[in-house]
């Protein structure tokens, strides 16, 4: 694996080389991280039975606009959104429009706000009016794992260790791991190499090295882990159309460990909002 100095905006995936980024990029990643998760707070007030997706998604852009920033997924690779808002079994990139929520509902809103050329990925679940214990538990069990996965990033460790410790604790709950989709080197650009996947054996794959930036996104689903698209070519859902849930955030390796780039300021990291 080669380590390079990130001063470039290449999109590394396709040589596999990862960016070590200094104190500048760190900086540029605060602010961008802070507009996404201030987005993430707001939106918590929306969401509620009758609401739909898409009033959400239009409220995300004024907020994000308002900060003098843009939504990184608008216009990305032919998507047309400010979020991407994915209810119930839609297991990631659930396009906004009319569809109402409805009392129980639980889904992930994902935002990623560019500032400044920095890119704030992040992502967290609400809850539309009550949802029950089976639901609030499979998103109690995503927030904790995501965390977890976090807690293992320092240098010298690996990416197979953080896969380990999110896939360990996820089927520790009897859930899964969704294996289409993974975490991804960002920056200044959107999606970069490494790709970090949620699931994993310890001691294996990459090592942490300071100054590399990426996000921790795993998608875990109360079913099997198997995945389809829907026709629109965004919409995945689980195959057997069990719930999925999915927390992200957008993180930094420092020196001893690990720096969050998109906590909530508020405390709002996981449901009840209230
Ligand atoms: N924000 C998503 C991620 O976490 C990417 C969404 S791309 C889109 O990587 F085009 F679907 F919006
Ligand atoms: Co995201
Ligand atoms: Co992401």
């Amino acid at each position: 694996m080669t380590y390079i100095p990130a001063n470039t905006v290449q999109d590394n995936r396709a040589t596999g080389s990862i960016k070590l980024y200094g104190p500048e990029a760190f900086a540029g990643m605060r602010k961008a991280g802070r507009v996404a998760a201030e987005c993430l707070d707001m939106v918590a007030g929306l969401v509620k039975p009758g609401v739909t997706t898409g009033e959400i998604d239009d409220k995300i852009y004024e907020f994000v606009a308002a900060a003098g920033a843009v939504p990184a997924t608008m216009y990305y690779r032919g998507y047309r959104h400010s979020s991407c808002i994915s209810i119930n079994e839609v297991v990631c990139h659930g396009i906004p429009g009319d569809r109402e929520l409805k009392d129980g509902d639980i889904l992930n809103i994902d935002v990623t706000a560019f500032v400044d050329g920095w890119h704030g990925d992040t992502s967290r679940m609400y809850i539309a009016g009550d949802a029950p214990l089976k639901a609030r538990r499979l998103v109690d069990v995503t927030y904790e794992a995501m965390m977890m996965g976090i807690a293992a990033i320092k240098p010298g460790a690996t990416t197979g260790d953080l896969g380990h410790a999110i896939q360990a604790f996820a089927e520790g709950h009897s859930y899964s791991i969704v294996r289409d989709f993974c975490g991804h080197g960002v920056g200044k650009v959107f999606h970069d190499a490494p790709n970090i996947l949620h699931y994993g054996r310890a001691g294996t794959g990459l090592a942490f090295k300071e100054g590399m930036i990426f996000t921790v996104e795993p998608m875990i689903n109360a079913g099997k882990f198997a995945v389809k698209l829907k026709s629109d070519g965004w919409t995945a859902v689980t195959k057997d159309r069990s719930l999925s849930a999915q927390f992200e955030h957008s993180v930094g390796v420092t020196a001893t460990g690990v720096e969050i780039f998109t906590t909530s300021p508020t405390g709002r990291h996981k449901p009840p909002y209230a």
